[in-house]
């Protein structure tokens, strides 16, 4: 069974539709990548899927769920996570302090015991430290768990919030443009750090790029979005044959700009 299906899902601003009747269906453990020129509304799909915007028409489904009406947060305990297209770290915390709170939301420790600190409050930080280590060793960052986030290479922040994504326990991880401002070998090198995080963790992953090595090298399928609609769908190699997707995409120059 698909883990996210989209259907017929349409959001408009004013006159523009951002999203136009996009349907499509995401399996376990897929990595489905949604590509397309500036403005086609990748990252608008994104905000849909997350709860940040309700749509005009249709609907998202997880698990066979209708997600309508859930608020972001509820999406969050549902098992969704995303990056951002422009990095959203705590700049000023430490990388092990980032995952903490990433992880808080989950945390069943009530208010009053951690006000009054009582051994149960320790016990909790305990662990919960513990299991956010266990993270950074996974990806080889347990040696700057006490470095502040902004103070990581670039290519290691991008990381970073990836593994935060993964440490709210999602299922489903929603990633728009992690590759943006990589140099080629930080690009390789996150192909297989993406490819790893879901052989070994069991993740279903959406990914928006505009960085083709990373898209036709990783992708198990791929959806080309053009102005708010679905133009095709396919395997990696199809879609980069398919000539609507040369004429709307491939041949043109792209953009990175900020997110919403
Ligand atoms: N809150 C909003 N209000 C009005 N227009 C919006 C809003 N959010 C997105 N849009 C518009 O919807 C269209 C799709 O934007 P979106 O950010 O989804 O594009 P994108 O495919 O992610 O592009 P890029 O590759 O440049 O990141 C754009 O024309 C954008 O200006
Ligand atoms: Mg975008």
């Amino acid at each position: 069974m698909a883990v996210l299906e989209l259907t017929n899902l349409s959001i408009h601003f004013g006159g523009l539709k951002a999203v136009d009747d996009v349907t499509l269906a995401v399996e376990k453990k897929e990595i489905f990548s949604i590509i397309g020129p500036n403005g086609a509304g990748k990252t608008t799909v994104f905000n849909l899927i997350t709860g940040i915007y309700q749509p005009t028409a249709g609907a998202v489904i997880l698990d066979g769920a209708d997600l309508a009406g859930k608020k972001p947060y509820e999406r969050t305990r549902f098992g969704i996570a995303r990056t951002f297209q422009n990095i959203r770290l705590f700049k000023q915390l430490t990388v092990t302090e980032n995952l903490i709170l990433a992880m808080h939301p989950l945390r069943n420790i009530s208010l009053l015991a951690s006000l009054l600190r009582f051994p149960q409050f320790f016990r909790e930080r305990r662990d919960v430290t513990k299991k956010a280590e266990s993270y950074l060793e996974y990806v080889n960052l347990l040696s700057a768990k006490n470095e502040r986030a902004e103070n990581l290479p670039y290519g290691k922040q991008r990381e970073l919030e990836i593994v935060r994504a993964i440490a709210t326990d999602a299922k489903l991880l929603l990633l728009d443009e992690p590759a943006a401002g990589m140099n080629p070998q930080e690009t390789i090198q996150l192909m297989y750090f993406i490819k790893k995080i879901r052989n070994d963790m069991n993740k279903t992953i959406l990914l928006i790029e505009h960085d083709m090595t990373l898209v036709m090298g990783i992708s198990d399928r791929v959806a080309v979005l053009d102005y708010g609609r679905k133009i095709t769908e396919g395997l990696p190699d199809e879609v980069r044959n398919d000539q609507k997707v040369i004429d709307a995409y491939l041949g043109k120059e792209v953009t990175y700009v900020k997110d919403y």
